[in-house]
């Protein structure tokens, strides 16, 4: 017998539909669609929830035939419905959540509201080859940065967190600060590509590593951001296309730094030889990089989630999904929770 999960995922700027079959034999076949609101949004410099909402329902059906018919699944023949139930923006969230309970409704399907930090935590199972359990989770978003010994589907126990900003959102406001377009992440890094083909110009800082030495896993991003601010202020006029890349590979080694000394220090003391990232940050190259050296001198396993599924998707929302209906775990449907505080995941 195989097990079909549809999904939805709308709890920011990411309309996304999955379609997740499980065939009797265990191997898991992914049809997915989505519709990235970056444009809509980058006039703004961030995202506005109204315009995100709207264009939710703009798009929630389109994605949902799509993928249906991509599979060539009809609606009878699903399993279970799952959406993303916060964290996230309240209009939103209830997008996916309605969608979900109307087609839940009408097909009489059972509806598993999931937690989108399990989502994430679970998209590492996407790669190939996918880390058992248990494993050390570095997930490093656009709204949250944490770090989880992942012990089991749904056994999540955290180790630590930046206490102020995550760590894309430190990408994203000192991208900002260098005139680039929201979301900065990537574009940061591929300005600070520019980095190894220009002249160093004659005052180079080193950008601070907060809380590296802290023997705990906690962390702390502002700082970092605040030090860019300076920088930035005293690149003379005219010449930022000569500093700003330099501050942008700076900017990206200071939080590489703390980031694998902090996700290293959790598989140290955890005792957990497999570490995975995931979350939007994790699509960074120069991260991977530093975190494929690290982890190879140390010994520890490395596992990167696949580009496509860092970012918000249903694919990860559908694998939470498929183990929540395994488990037969509480569904906790017809309900959102849209509480900003609903932040952390545990056993
Ligand atoms: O996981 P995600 O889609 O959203 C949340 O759930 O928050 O992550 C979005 C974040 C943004 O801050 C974006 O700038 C960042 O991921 N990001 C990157 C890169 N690509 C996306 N940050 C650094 N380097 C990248 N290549
Ligand atoms: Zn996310």
């Amino acid at each position: 017998m195989s097990t079909k999960i549809l999904a939805f995922e709308s709890s920011c700027d990411e309309t996304a539909v999955a379609l997740l079959i499980r065939d009797a034999q265990g191997a898991i076949q992914i049809t997915h669609r989505l519709n990235s609101q970056t444009a809509l949004h980058a006039p703004y410099g961030g995202v506005v929830p109204e315009l995100a909402s709207r264009d939710h329902i703009r798009h929630i059906r389109t994605l949902t035939e799509e993928v249906l018919a991509e599979s060539g699944t009809p609606l009878e023949d699903l399993s279970a419905i799952a959406y993303t139930a916060g964290p996230g923006l309240a209009g939103a969230l209830m997008v996916a959540s309605a969608f979900a309970q109307a087609l839940g409704f009408a097909y009489q399907k059972p509806l598993i509201a999931v937690h989108h930090l399990e989502g994430h935590l679970l998209s590492a199972l996407l790669s190939e080859p996918s880390p058992p359990f248990p494993y050390v989770a570095l997930l490093i978003s656009g709204g949250h940065t944490q770090i989880y010994a992942v012990e089991g589907a749904g056994q999540y126990r955290l180790w630590g967190e930046s206490l102020d900003d995550a760590a894309g959102e430190a990408f994203d406001k000192s991208a900002k600060l260098m005139g680039l377009p929201y979301p900065g992440g990537q574009a940061l890094e591929d300005l600070a590509r520019q980095a190894q083909n220009l002249p160093p110009p004659s005052v180079l800082r080193e950008l601070p590593r907060p809380m590296l030495y802290s023997k705990d896993a906690m962390m702390s991003f502002s700082g970092l951001k605040t030090a860019v601010w300076h920088w930035v202020r005293e690149v003379p006029r005219g010449q930022e296309s000569a500093h700003y890349p330099f501050i942008a590979h700076q900017f990206q080694e200071a939080i590489a730094a703390v980031l694998c000394q902090k996700a290293l220090g959790v598989c140290a003391q955890s005792a957990i030889r497999r570490l995975a990232i995931c979350g939007g940050v994790a699509k960074n190259g120069y991260l991977r990089q530093v975190l494929q050296s690290a982890c190879a001198q140390q010994k520890i396993d490395l596992f990167f989630t696949p580009m496509e599924y860092c970012t918000d998707n249903a694919a990860m929302i559908a694998l939470a999904g498929l183990y929540h209906l395994e488990q037969a775990r509480p569904a906790g449907a017809f309900s959102i929770d849209p509480h900003p505080a609903m932040s952390t995941l545990s056993i």
